[in-house]
């Protein structure tokens, strides 16, 4: 169990407050990390902070003001950072001709720019920190819509298939900086972003068929995997994507 063991390590999980992002921040709170959760509203940080016993770390990943001052704060009241789980995304789910001019470009900001400028700026940190102990941890929450693909979701698609680039591209990089680089690709969970078609009966029956686990993913199931990447465990793991989708990739 050492080896998951995540105390004195300090964590900043993008878009914490609820879903995905809240249940990371939860699994590694509940691995002895201090978590920074981040966001854009402080009351529901506020709130998310006191529920998994972390810190609210508010700021717009998408403005450039905003990750510095966000990154000084880290830097100025925690020493530094080892884990970055880049976990706010961005959605846009139409047919490609429903698009318009610039739609594109705010779904790559929230899923590919954005987690660039902030490894960019986590990095440094990170080395400086760990150098000793080879312990900074990357993690790109990314999907399966990466690795496969269906119709009516082309920016997403493209901009999460860029994030999985983006992963191998840096684990190769900062690997010889102490620095290891995953993304996890999540698959249906039902989580506030899905509520709609969570409760389509339609899409539920076709899950049923679709994945080997036939049903929706439970938001806290993906705790596990974030303990394990972001922790010793994973010490010579590396450009890799972990899917955590109830087996709908692997199921034909
Ligand atoms: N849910 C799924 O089934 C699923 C499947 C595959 C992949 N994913 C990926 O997993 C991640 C989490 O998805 P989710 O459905 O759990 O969460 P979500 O509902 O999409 O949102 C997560 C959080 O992101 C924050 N956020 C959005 N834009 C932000 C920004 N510019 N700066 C800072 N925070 C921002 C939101 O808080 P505020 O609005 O308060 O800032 C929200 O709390 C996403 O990257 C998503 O693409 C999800």
């Amino acid at each position: 169990m050492a080896s998951f063991d995540l105390s004195s390590r300090v964590a900043l999980v993008t878009g914490g407050a609820r879903g995905l992002g809240r249940a990371m921040a939860a699994a590694l709170a509940a691995h002895g990390a201090t978590v920074l959760i981040n966001g854009r509203s402080q009351a529901a940080l506020d709130e998310a902070a006191r529920s998994v016993g972390g810190h609210s770390a508010v700021a717009d990943i998408t403005d450039a003001a905003s990750r510095d001052a966000l990154f000084a704060r880290i830097e100025a009241e925690h020493g530094g950072l080892d884990i970055l789980i880049n976990n706010a995304g961005a959605r846009a789910r139409r047919p490609l001709e429903d698009f318009a001019p610039g739609d594109l470009e705010r779904v790559t900001e929230g899923n590919v720019f954005a987690p660039f400028e902030l490894c960019r700026l986590a990095a440094p940190m990170m080395r400086a920190r760990g150098r000793d102990s080879a312990r900074g941890r990357i993690i790109n929450i990314a999907s399966i819509a990466g690795p496969i693909a269906r119709g009516g979701d082309a920016a997403y698609t493209a901009a999460k298939a860029g994030l999985i680039g983006l992963t191998r591209a840096l684990a190769a990089e900062l690997g010889s900086g102490g620095i290891t680089v995953n993304a996890i690709a999540p698959g249906f969970f039902a989580t506030e972003s899905n509520t709609q078609m969570v409760e389509d009966p339609a899409i539920g029956a076709w899950l049923k068929t679709r994945t080997s686990l036939g049903r929706w993913g439970r938001a806290d199931e993906i705790g596990g995997a974030a303990v394990f990447l972001a922790s010793d465990a994973a010490s010579f793991v590396t450009g890799h994507v972990l899917v955590v989708d109830g087996g709908h990739v692997s199921h034909f």
